[in-house]
């Protein structure tokens, strides 16, 4: 079957952006990059829920984004490392909140720390895998049987530029590979899937979260000097972007990886 197209090509372009009676899921989804997702889903009329691993006040974020956006919006603890726990999850919320639906999933639960390569031991070297690469498989077997059922789905994975870049001047071989991964792995499921759904990656620059603010102060200054932008981005700059890609505005738009760094990537 060839890539889906919608049957009314002259809605007007505003109207292709609505995600209204959409059903939606992200990972890591509680703080940071996701949290400003489940913000931009669930203001373009998705209904929306989250995944997250530890975050104490999860319940009550949701039902302030619910609240404020008027659509339904509920947290799920679970773990994307653990794959029977994830896909026990997503059917869970397929079949309680989704009513059987499933439309869009951003894989975007992702950890970073900075070690020397010959420091890594099995653990924490497979920790970062497990989260950024693993992760990332785990969901999207999580989706693929709804979208598959559905003929329509959308799968939109949270890369990074370090996975065409290497940061300096801090060490993070693994993250640096684990988002390279995760990268081929979103476009090799855009070939897999090109019957049934739509893979795409967003590769932010270095974006104003916890990721960053754990880092020495010097390092942000160091950062900020090699972004001809000339600052790091606000997770809020990201949300419309993940609208796009979630919406049928882009119908064409399979395997691709948005970059969105102030120009970091360029010189
Ligand atoms: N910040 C940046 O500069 C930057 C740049 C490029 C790409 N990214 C990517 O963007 C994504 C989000 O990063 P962020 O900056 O928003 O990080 P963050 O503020 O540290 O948030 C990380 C999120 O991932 C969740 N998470 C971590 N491990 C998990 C697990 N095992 N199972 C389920 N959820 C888990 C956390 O849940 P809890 O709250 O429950 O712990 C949290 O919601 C990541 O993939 C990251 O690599 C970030």
């Amino acid at each position: 079957m060839p890539l889906f197209q919608p049957a009314n090509l002259d809605t007007p372009v505003l109207q292709q952006f609505s995600l209204k009676g959409k059903i939606a899921i992200v990972t890591g989804g509680s703080r940071g990059i996701g949290l400003q997702l489940v913000w931009g889903l669930a203001e373009a009329g998705a209904d929306v829920a989250f995944i997250y691993r530890t975050h104490q006040d999860a319940d009550a974020t949701a039902a302030q984004i619910a609240q404020k956006t008027g659509v339904r919006v509920q947290a799920f603890k679970s773990d994307v490392t653990k794959r029977d726990l994830l896909l026990k999850t997503i059917d869970e919320i397929v079949a309680d909140f989704g009513r059987g639906r499933l439309d869009v999933v951003i894989a975007n639960a992702g950890v970073c720390s900075n070690v020397s390569s010959l420091d890594y031991s099995e653990e924490s070297w497979a920790h970062i895998n497990s989260v950024n690469y693993d992760g990332v498989m785990w969901t999207a077997q999580g989706a693929e049987k709804y979208f598959r059922k559905q003929g329509k789905g959308n799968l939109i994975i949270t890369a990074s530029v370090s996975a065409t870049l290497v940061n300096t001047p801090q060490m993070q071989a693994a993250y640096n590979a684990s988002k390279a991964a995760a990268l081929q792995l979103g476009r090799s499921l855009a070939v897999e899937w090109v019957d049934f759904a739509r893979v795409n990656c967003v590769s932010p620059g270095y974006v104003h979260t916890e990721m960053l603010t754990r880092q020495p102060k010097k390092l942000l200054d160091q950062w900020i000097s090699q972004i001809p932008g000339g600052r790091v981005c606000n997770p809020k700059e990201l949300k419309s972007a993940y609208v796009f890609l979630a919406s049928d505005a882009c119908p064409y738009m399979t395997g691709a990886n948005m970059i969105i760094d102030g120009g970091f990537t360029i010189p």
